[in-house]
């Protein structure tokens, strides 16, 4: 079945089975690599990316529930104002280990910059919970998002 999916402004056809993940279709349909796979069960968030805005995990979101929703990716999200906040505060705090999760915490940090723009400290705890680091990060990722308000 044919769907017409709104990927960072720009719409796209893509030909598959409605219950096809929004993950399998960045990846392996458009080509969008950024977003990653990490659990598929929707405990990592690895694969996070923007949904009209809100953080979504884009491994059990099926492609028929998408519509005319604006769907992000790490691809554009620079091209928010939060975004380039959080991205740059990334680099300046050397954030990145291996990098994995890096594309899913960039995506929760910058919702979470565009609702709050001065979160406290649990509000970045609520907000990045979801998002696992195998390589620790999550001092550097509060430093950068408090960087990232901050700027
Ligand atoms: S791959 Fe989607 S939450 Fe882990
Ligand atoms: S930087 Fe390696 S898993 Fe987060």
């Amino acid at each position: 079945m044919t769907f017409v999916i709104k990927v960072n402004g720009s719409g796209h056809n893509v030909d598959v089975d409605g219950d096809t993940p929004l993950l399998w279709v960045l990846r392996d349909v458009l080509g969008m690599t950024g977003t990653k796979f990490g659990c598929g069960m929707a405990l990592c968030g690895a694969c996070t990316v923007h949904i009209n805005g809100e953080p979504t995990r884009s491994c059990i979101t099926p492609i028929d529930s998408i519509g005319k929703s604006e769907v992000t990716t790490i691809e554009a999200i620079g091209k928010t104002p939060a975004g380039a906040k959080i991205q740059r505060a990334w680099l300046d705090r050397e954030v990145v280990q291996c990098g994995y999760c890096q594309s899913g915490q960039i995506m929760s940090a910058t919702a979470l910059l565009a609702s709050k723009p001065h979160p406290t400290d649990a509000d970045i705890d609520n907000a990045m919970a979801g998002n696992i680091c195998r390589c620790g990060t999550y001092v550097r990722i509060r430093e950068a998002i408090k960087q990232a308000a901050s700027s």
